[in-house]
């Protein structure tokens, strides 16, 4: 994990440069996040998923009285993307409401690696901090579409 501190001044990172893809990616997942439905766990999450085709779907979670069926920002994203006809993903912004950066569910691991196992992966909070990963990092030795090729009747 890569850990960058808040940004300096006149939006300058004041630990590691920010390209100007990945602060319009950042915007998108925070804009997102402020449409989070999360009256149960106030817990915000925004997500801004950049596909191979240049493309950015972004989504935000979902909760529900019947807490089971909520869903996340990560994988309300994919299933946007995919009903757009985009199958490969490049970069994932997560933007939440906590005050240190989080990385995807393993539930969001394991949908995001189907389509992208080789994800760049940057979770940012409102205060500017930020972490990165790759994740193949986050989910190692995952179970992936190769698995079923493995299979015998
Ligand atoms: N959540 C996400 O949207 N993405 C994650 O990767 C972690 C958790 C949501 C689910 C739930 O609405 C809230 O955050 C608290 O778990």
């Amino acid at each position: 994990m890569t850990v960058v501190g808040k940004a300096g001044p006149a939006g300058k990172p004041s630990v590691a440069p920010v390209d100007s893809k990945g602060r319009a990616l950042r915007e998108r997942a925070l804009a997102a996040m402020e449409h989070a439905y999360a009256p149960y766990s106030k817990f915000k999450v925004g997500a801004a998923l950049q596909g191979v085709d240049g493309s950015v779907t972004d989504a935000c979670n979902v909760e529900n009285a019947a807490f089971p069926a909520g869903t996340c920002a990560e994988r309300a994203a994919i299933a946007s993307a995919v009903a757009k006809g985009v199958r490969g993903f490049s970069v994932l912004v997560i933007a939440s409401s906590a005050d240190e950066p989080t990385p995807p569910c393993g539930m969001c691991r394991q949908a995001l690696i189907e389509f992208a196992p080789d994800l760049e992966i940057i979770s940012v909070t409102r205060s500017g901090k930020e972490a990165r990963w790759r994740l193949s990092e986050l989910l190692p030795q995952a179970f992936s579409p190769g698995s079923l090729a493995h299979t015998s009747e």
